[in-house]
Protein backbone atom coordinates (compact mmCIF):
# COMPACT_ATOMS: atom_id res chain seq x y z
CA UNK A 1 0.00 0.00 0.00
CA UNK A 2 1.16 3.46 -1.08
CA UNK A 3 1.37 5.65 2.11
CA UNK A 4 0.74 8.16 3.23
CA UNK A 5 -2.91 6.42 3.80
CA UNK A 6 -5.65 9.58 4.53
CA UNK A 7 -8.98 8.84 6.08
CA UNK A 8 -10.84 12.15 5.12
CA UNK A 9 -14.46 13.00 7.12
CA UNK A 10 -17.20 15.56 6.11
CA UNK A 11 -19.98 16.40 7.96
CA UNK A 12 -20.53 20.16 7.06
CA UNK A 13 -24.16 20.04 6.40
CA UNK A 14 -26.41 17.04 5.40
CA UNK A 15 -23.71 13.87 4.21
CA UNK A 16 -22.34 11.87 6.53
CA UNK A 17 -19.50 10.50 4.27
CA UNK A 18 -16.25 9.18 4.88
CA UNK A 19 -12.72 8.33 2.66
CA UNK A 20 -9.77 6.74 2.53
CA UNK A 21 -7.16 7.12 -0.31
CA UNK A 22 -3.78 6.04 -0.65
CA UNK A 23 -0.05 8.06 -1.33
CA UNK A 24 -1.27 8.38 -4.88
CA UNK A 25 -4.77 9.87 -4.33
CA UNK A 26 -6.21 6.75 -5.33
CA UNK A 27 -9.63 5.96 -3.58
CA UNK A 28 -10.15 2.72 -1.33
CA UNK A 29 -12.97 3.07 0.21
CA UNK A 30 -15.51 5.78 0.22
CA UNK A 31 -19.45 5.84 2.10
CA UNK A 32 -21.61 8.66 1.40
CA UNK A 33 -24.84 8.44 3.63
CA UNK A 34 -27.18 11.17 3.16
CA UNK A 35 -29.55 11.97 5.61
CA UNK A 36 -33.24 11.64 4.54
CA UNK A 37 -34.55 13.24 7.26
CA UNK A 38 -34.65 17.01 6.14
CA UNK A 39 -37.06 15.88 3.12
CA UNK A 40 -40.25 16.18 5.19
CA UNK A 41 -39.01 19.96 6.42
CA UNK A 42 -37.96 20.81 2.76
CA UNK A 43 -34.66 21.86 4.07
CA UNK A 44 -31.94 21.16 6.27
CA UNK A 45 -32.76 21.38 10.00
CA UNK A 46 -29.18 22.04 11.63
CA UNK A 47 -30.12 20.15 15.21
CA UNK A 48 -31.31 17.09 13.26
CA UNK A 49 -28.05 16.83 10.99
CA UNK A 50 -26.11 16.86 14.00
CA UNK A 51 -28.02 14.26 15.75
CA UNK A 52 -27.74 11.86 12.50
CA UNK A 53 -23.96 12.38 12.15
CA UNK A 54 -23.42 11.63 15.60
CA UNK A 55 -25.92 8.40 15.36
CA UNK A 56 -23.81 7.61 11.82
CA UNK A 57 -20.27 8.48 12.22
CA UNK A 58 -19.32 5.39 13.52
CA UNK A 59 -20.66 2.81 11.38
CA UNK A 60 -19.77 5.21 8.17
CA UNK A 61 -16.04 5.32 9.18
CA UNK A 62 -16.02 0.78 9.94
CA UNK A 63 -17.92 0.92 6.23
CA UNK A 64 -15.06 3.14 4.77
CA UNK A 65 -12.14 1.11 6.48
CA UNK A 66 -14.33 -2.51 5.59
CA UNK A 67 -13.81 -1.49 2.12
CA UNK A 68 -10.54 0.19 2.08
CA UNK A 69 -9.38 -3.34 3.94
CA UNK A 70 -7.62 -1.65 6.26
CA UNK A 71 -7.92 -0.84 9.99
CA UNK A 72 -7.67 2.56 12.04
CA UNK A 73 -4.80 2.09 12.99
CA UNK A 74 -3.08 1.51 9.37
CA UNK A 75 -4.85 5.71 8.71
CA UNK A 76 -1.30 7.54 9.05
CA UNK A 77 -2.95 10.60 8.20
CA UNK A 78 -6.66 12.51 9.47
CA UNK A 79 -8.61 15.23 7.60
CA UNK A 80 -11.94 16.90 8.48
CA UNK A 81 -13.94 19.59 7.12
CA UNK A 82 -13.39 22.30 9.91
CA UNK A 83 -16.05 24.58 8.32
CA UNK A 84 -17.37 26.46 6.86
CA UNK A 85 -20.81 24.52 7.59
CA UNK A 86 -23.59 23.81 10.05
CA UNK A 87 -21.67 24.46 13.50
CA UNK A 88 -23.73 21.06 15.36
CA UNK A 89 -22.36 19.60 11.93
CA UNK A 90 -19.20 20.11 11.61
CA UNK A 91 -18.40 19.45 15.62
CA UNK A 92 -19.55 15.73 15.41
CA UNK A 93 -16.40 15.20 12.36
CA UNK A 94 -14.29 17.63 14.27
CA UNK A 95 -14.65 15.81 17.37
CA UNK A 96 -14.86 12.37 15.97
CA UNK A 97 -11.09 13.11 14.08
CA UNK A 98 -9.38 15.18 16.77
CA UNK A 99 -10.19 12.46 19.37
CA UNK A 100 -9.21 9.84 17.14
CA UNK A 101 -5.99 11.18 15.74
CA UNK A 102 -4.97 12.03 19.22
CA UNK A 103 -5.84 8.51 20.27
CA UNK A 104 -3.57 6.77 17.83
CA UNK A 105 -1.15 9.76 18.04
CA UNK A 106 -1.40 10.58 14.18
CA UNK A 107 -1.26 13.89 12.56
CA UNK A 108 -4.34 15.32 11.34
CA UNK A 109 -5.84 18.28 9.48
CA UNK A 110 -8.13 20.96 9.43
CA UNK A 111 -10.00 21.27 5.83
CA UNK A 112 -11.74 24.25 4.57
CA UNK A 113 -14.96 22.42 2.65
CA UNK A 114 -15.05 24.88 -0.42
CA UNK A 115 -10.97 23.67 -1.15
CA UNK A 116 -12.41 20.48 -0.88
CA UNK A 117 -14.68 21.15 -3.91
CA UNK A 118 -11.57 22.12 -5.58
CA UNK A 119 -9.94 18.57 -5.37
CA UNK A 120 -12.90 16.68 -6.72
CA UNK A 121 -12.31 16.76 -10.14
CA UNK A 122 -9.02 15.84 -9.65
CA UNK A 123 -9.54 12.81 -7.83
CA UNK A 124 -10.85 11.51 -11.29
CA UNK A 125 -9.21 13.36 -13.90
CA UNK A 126 -5.46 13.92 -13.51
CA UNK A 127 -5.38 17.09 -15.53
CA UNK A 128 -7.42 19.05 -13.53
CA UNK A 129 -4.33 21.23 -12.30
CA UNK A 130 -4.09 24.37 -12.10
CA UNK A 131 -3.73 26.79 -13.16
CA UNK A 132 -7.01 26.95 -14.24
CA UNK A 133 -10.66 29.45 -13.41
CA UNK A 134 -12.25 27.62 -10.44
CA UNK A 135 -15.96 28.24 -10.50
CA UNK A 136 -17.33 26.93 -6.99
CA UNK A 137 -20.98 26.34 -6.70
CA UNK A 138 -23.18 25.39 -3.76
CA UNK A 139 -25.54 25.31 -1.47
CA UNK A 140 -23.74 28.01 0.75
CA UNK A 141 -21.53 29.16 -1.82
CA UNK A 142 -20.43 30.99 -5.33
CA UNK A 143 -17.03 31.41 -5.52
CA UNK A 144 -14.87 32.46 -9.25
CA UNK A 145 -11.12 31.98 -8.34
CA UNK A 146 -8.40 32.07 -10.80
CA UNK A 147 -5.83 29.54 -8.97
CA UNK A 148 -1.93 29.54 -9.95
CA UNK A 149 -1.49 26.95 -8.06
CA UNK A 150 -2.59 24.98 -5.42
CA UNK A 151 -2.77 26.26 -2.54
CA UNK A 152 -2.39 29.98 -4.51
CA UNK A 153 -5.82 31.47 -5.60
CA UNK A 154 -7.13 34.81 -6.40
CA UNK A 155 -10.59 35.49 -5.70
CA UNK A 156 -12.20 37.44 -8.27
CA UNK A 157 -16.37 37.00 -8.28
CA UNK A 158 -18.44 35.62 -5.13
CA UNK A 159 -22.39 35.96 -4.75
CA UNK A 160 -23.50 39.22 -2.81
CA UNK A 161 -26.67 37.78 -1.53
CA UNK A 162 -27.91 33.79 -1.97
CA UNK A 163 -25.96 31.08 -3.30
CA UNK A 164 -26.36 29.62 -6.67
CA UNK A 165 -27.62 25.94 -4.97
CA UNK A 166 -29.61 28.24 -1.81
CA UNK A 167 -31.48 29.76 -5.27
CA UNK A 168 -32.20 26.70 -7.00
CA UNK A 169 -33.63 25.24 -3.26
CA UNK A 170 -35.43 28.41 -2.74
CA UNK A 171 -37.07 28.54 -6.44
CA UNK A 172 -37.38 24.45 -6.04
CA UNK A 173 -39.31 25.25 -2.74
CA UNK A 174 -41.41 28.37 -4.58
CA UNK A 175 -42.66 26.23 -7.16
CA UNK A 176 -43.51 23.37 -4.94
CA UNK A 177 -40.35 21.11 -5.70
CA UNK A 178 -38.84 18.92 -2.89
CA UNK A 179 -35.78 19.40 -1.23
CA UNK A 180 -32.70 19.16 -2.29
CA UNK A 181 -33.80 21.74 -5.38
CA UNK A 182 -31.30 21.84 -7.89
CA UNK A 183 -32.10 17.94 -9.53
CA UNK A 184 -35.33 18.52 -8.49
CA UNK A 185 -35.50 21.67 -10.68
CA UNK A 186 -33.12 19.93 -13.62
CA UNK A 187 -35.47 16.84 -13.74
CA UNK A 188 -38.88 19.14 -14.38
CA UNK A 189 -37.22 22.02 -16.77
CA UNK A 190 -36.21 19.16 -18.76
CA UNK A 191 -39.73 18.89 -19.93
CA UNK A 192 -40.24 23.13 -20.07
CA UNK A 193 -39.55 25.56 -22.50
CA UNK A 194 -37.39 28.32 -20.84
CA UNK A 195 -38.37 30.95 -23.26
CA UNK A 196 -42.11 30.50 -22.06
CA UNK A 197 -41.18 33.66 -19.42
CA UNK A 198 -38.13 36.10 -19.52
CA UNK A 199 -36.24 36.18 -16.40
CA UNK A 200 -33.30 38.74 -15.49
CA UNK A 201 -29.82 38.01 -15.71
CA UNK A 202 -28.94 39.58 -12.35
CA UNK A 203 -25.25 41.50 -12.08
CA UNK A 204 -24.72 40.42 -16.29
CA UNK A 205 -24.59 43.52 -18.82
CA UNK A 206 -22.83 43.89 -21.75
CA UNK A 207 -21.14 47.23 -21.22
CA UNK A 208 -19.48 45.89 -17.75
CA UNK A 209 -15.89 46.51 -18.03
CA UNK A 210 -13.12 44.76 -15.29
CA UNK A 211 -13.03 47.82 -13.67
CA UNK A 212 -16.30 47.55 -12.79
CA UNK A 213 -16.66 45.87 -8.88
CA UNK A 214 -19.74 43.65 -10.51
CA UNK A 215 -18.05 42.56 -13.52
CA UNK A 216 -17.35 39.07 -11.85
CA UNK A 217 -19.96 39.26 -8.49
CA UNK A 218 -23.16 37.42 -8.66
CA UNK A 219 -26.59 38.26 -7.29
CA UNK A 220 -29.22 35.45 -7.12
CA UNK A 221 -31.49 36.92 -4.76
CA UNK A 222 -33.44 38.88 -7.58
CA UNK A 223 -33.55 36.16 -9.67
CA UNK A 224 -35.91 34.14 -7.08
CA UNK A 225 -37.98 37.72 -6.45
CA UNK A 226 -38.48 37.49 -10.13
CA UNK A 227 -39.91 33.84 -10.01
CA UNK A 228 -42.17 34.82 -7.58
CA UNK A 229 -43.43 37.73 -9.76
CA UNK A 230 -44.11 35.57 -12.90
CA UNK A 231 -45.75 32.69 -10.49
CA UNK A 232 -48.06 34.93 -9.28
CA UNK A 233 -49.06 36.12 -13.01
CA UNK A 234 -49.80 32.59 -14.02
CA UNK A 235 -52.36 32.99 -11.51
CA UNK A 236 -54.11 29.23 -11.53
CA UNK A 237 -52.07 27.77 -14.03
CA UNK A 238 -49.15 27.28 -12.27
CA UNK A 239 -49.06 23.80 -12.26
CA UNK A 240 -49.29 23.35 -15.87
CA UNK A 241 -46.15 26.29 -15.39
CA UNK A 242 -43.86 24.72 -13.44
CA UNK A 243 -41.26 22.97 -15.89
CA UNK A 244 -41.46 26.27 -18.25
CA UNK A 245 -40.65 28.63 -15.23
CA UNK A 246 -37.89 25.92 -13.63
CA UNK A 247 -36.83 25.98 -17.12
CA UNK A 248 -36.64 29.66 -17.36
CA UNK A 249 -34.64 29.78 -13.80
CA UNK A 250 -32.37 27.20 -14.96
CA UNK A 251 -31.33 29.06 -18.01
CA UNK A 252 -30.98 32.07 -16.54
CA UNK A 253 -29.00 31.00 -13.78
CA UNK A 254 -27.05 29.19 -15.81
CA UNK A 255 -26.01 31.62 -18.09
CA UNK A 256 -24.86 34.29 -15.54
CA UNK A 257 -22.74 31.31 -14.35
CA UNK A 258 -21.04 30.49 -17.30
CA UNK A 259 -21.19 34.14 -18.57
CA UNK A 260 -18.43 35.53 -15.49
CA UNK A 261 -16.98 32.35 -15.60
CA UNK A 262 -16.18 33.18 -19.53
CA UNK A 263 -15.33 36.82 -18.64
CA UNK A 264 -12.51 35.39 -16.28
CA UNK A 265 -11.15 32.87 -19.07
CA UNK A 266 -10.83 36.12 -21.22
CA UNK A 267 -9.46 38.32 -19.15
CA UNK A 268 -6.53 35.73 -17.54
CA UNK A 269 -6.03 33.96 -20.89
CA UNK A 270 -6.34 30.77 -18.44
CA UNK A 271 -8.81 28.03 -20.97
CA UNK A 272 -8.75 25.43 -18.92
CA UNK A 273 -11.77 25.65 -16.41
CA UNK A 274 -12.91 23.67 -13.10
CA UNK A 275 -16.51 23.49 -11.76
CA UNK A 276 -17.03 21.98 -8.25
CA UNK A 277 -19.52 21.96 -5.81
CA UNK A 278 -23.12 20.57 -5.79
CA UNK A 279 -24.78 22.41 -8.05
CA UNK A 280 -22.06 22.17 -10.84
CA UNK A 281 -23.94 18.89 -10.99
CA UNK A 282 -26.30 20.32 -13.26
CA UNK A 283 -25.83 18.98 -16.55
CA UNK A 284 -27.06 21.74 -18.40
CA UNK A 285 -24.32 24.11 -16.47
CA UNK A 286 -21.78 21.66 -17.77
CA UNK A 287 -23.31 21.63 -20.55
CA UNK A 288 -23.15 25.27 -21.76
CA UNK A 289 -19.61 25.83 -20.26
CA UNK A 290 -18.41 23.41 -22.54
CA UNK A 291 -20.04 24.64 -25.79
CA UNK A 292 -19.63 28.53 -24.82
CA UNK A 293 -16.05 28.02 -23.76
CA UNK A 294 -15.17 25.94 -27.28
CA UNK A 295 -17.00 28.94 -29.07
CA UNK A 296 -15.15 31.72 -26.93
CA UNK A 297 -13.40 34.38 -29.33
CA UNK A 298 -10.10 35.10 -27.25
CA UNK A 299 -6.62 33.85 -27.01
CA UNK A 300 -6.49 31.07 -23.97
CA UNK A 301 -4.46 28.17 -25.00
CA UNK A 302 -6.19 24.76 -24.39
CA UNK A 303 -9.55 24.80 -23.23
CA UNK A 304 -10.97 22.14 -21.27
CA UNK A 305 -13.92 21.87 -18.64
CA UNK A 306 -13.33 19.47 -15.68
CA UNK A 307 -15.51 18.55 -13.34
CA UNK A 308 -16.65 15.80 -10.60
CA UNK A 309 -18.59 12.63 -11.31
CA UNK A 310 -22.08 13.16 -9.78
CA UNK A 311 -20.89 11.37 -6.51
CA UNK A 312 -18.01 13.44 -6.19
CA UNK A 313 -19.55 16.55 -7.20
CA UNK A 314 -21.78 16.69 -4.07
CA UNK A 315 -20.44 16.38 -0.86
CA UNK A 316 -17.82 13.68 -0.22
CA UNK A 317 -14.80 12.36 2.37
CA UNK A 318 -13.05 11.99 -1.07
CA UNK A 319 -12.54 15.21 -1.80
CA UNK A 320 -11.68 16.02 1.97
CA UNK A 321 -8.87 13.28 2.28
CA UNK A 322 -7.57 14.81 -1.01
CA UNK A 323 -7.30 18.53 0.38
CA UNK A 324 -6.05 17.19 3.50
CA UNK A 325 -3.10 15.29 2.01
CA UNK A 326 -2.18 18.51 -0.11
CA UNK A 327 -2.29 20.15 3.15
CA UNK A 328 -0.23 17.66 5.35
CA UNK A 329 2.32 17.92 2.91
CA UNK A 330 2.57 21.50 3.39
CA UNK A 331 3.04 20.43 6.89
CA UNK A 332 -0.22 21.99 8.03
CA UNK A 333 -1.34 20.14 11.10
CA UNK A 334 -3.89 21.04 13.43
CA UNK A 335 -3.11 20.89 17.00
CA UNK A 336 -5.37 20.06 19.70
CA UNK A 337 -6.90 23.64 20.05
CA UNK A 338 -8.24 23.45 16.38
CA UNK A 339 -11.78 23.98 16.70
CA UNK A 340 -14.53 23.92 13.76
CA UNK A 341 -15.13 27.46 12.33
CA UNK A 342 -18.82 28.01 10.73
CA UNK A 343 -17.22 30.99 8.98
CA UNK A 344 -13.99 29.36 8.18
CA UNK A 345 -11.96 31.95 5.65
CA UNK A 346 -10.92 30.14 2.44
CA UNK A 347 -7.14 29.39 2.93
CA UNK A 348 -4.79 30.68 0.12
CA UNK A 349 -5.78 33.85 -1.26
CA UNK A 350 -3.58 36.24 -2.63
CA UNK A 351 -3.40 39.36 -1.63
CA UNK A 352 -5.78 41.44 -3.55
CA UNK A 353 -8.51 39.08 -3.03
CA UNK A 354 -12.00 40.08 -1.05
CA UNK A 355 -12.74 37.78 1.75
CA UNK A 356 -14.84 35.01 0.41
CA UNK A 357 -17.98 35.42 2.46
CA UNK A 358 -20.91 32.47 2.94
CA UNK A 359 -24.21 33.56 2.64
CA UNK A 360 -25.95 31.02 4.46
CA UNK A 361 -23.74 29.00 6.65
O1 LIG B 1 -21.86 21.01 -2.37
P1 LIG B 1 -23.20 20.58 -1.91
O2 LIG B 1 -23.56 19.11 -2.05
O3 LIG B 1 -23.44 20.98 -0.41
C1 LIG B 1 -22.99 22.24 0.07
O4 LIG B 1 -21.77 22.39 0.26
O5 LIG B 1 -23.87 23.12 0.18
O6 LIG B 1 -24.28 21.44 -2.71
C2 LIG B 1 -25.63 21.33 -2.44
C3 LIG B 1 -26.39 22.24 -3.39
C4 LIG B 1 -27.87 22.28 -3.08
O7 LIG B 1 -28.27 23.64 -3.03
C5 LIG B 1 -28.49 21.55 -4.27
O8 LIG B 1 -29.79 22.00 -4.62
C6 LIG B 1 -27.50 21.85 -5.36
O9 LIG B 1 -26.24 21.77 -4.73
N1 LIG B 1 -27.57 20.87 -6.46
C7 LIG B 1 -27.89 21.17 -7.72
C8 LIG B 1 -27.94 19.96 -8.44
N2 LIG B 1 -27.61 18.95 -7.58
C9 LIG B 1 -27.38 19.53 -6.36
N3 LIG B 1 -28.19 22.36 -8.29
C10 LIG B 1 -28.50 22.35 -9.60
N4 LIG B 1 -28.59 21.23 -10.35
C11 LIG B 1 -28.31 20.02 -9.81
N5 LIG B 1 -28.39 18.91 -10.56
ZN1 LIG C 1 -20.37 21.19 -0.54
Amino acid sequence: MIRPVVLGVETSCDETSVAVIDGANRILGHVILSQDVHEVFGGVVPELAARAHLQKIDSVVAEALTRAEITLEDVDVFGVTAGPGLIGALLVGVCWTKATAWALDRPWVAVHHMEGHLFGPVLEEPEAEPPFIALLVSGGHTLLLHATEWGEYRLLGQTRDDAAGEAFDKVAKLLGLPYPGGPAIERVAATGDPSRHRLPRPMLRGSQTVEDPAFYDFSFSGLKTAVVDVTRAVGENVDEHVPHIAAAFQEAAVDVLVSKTLRAVTETGCGRVVLGGGVSANTRLRHEMARRLEELDADTGPRQVHHASLRLSLDNGAMIARAARFRFDRGEVAGLDQHASPSLPFPGLLQGSRTAASSRT
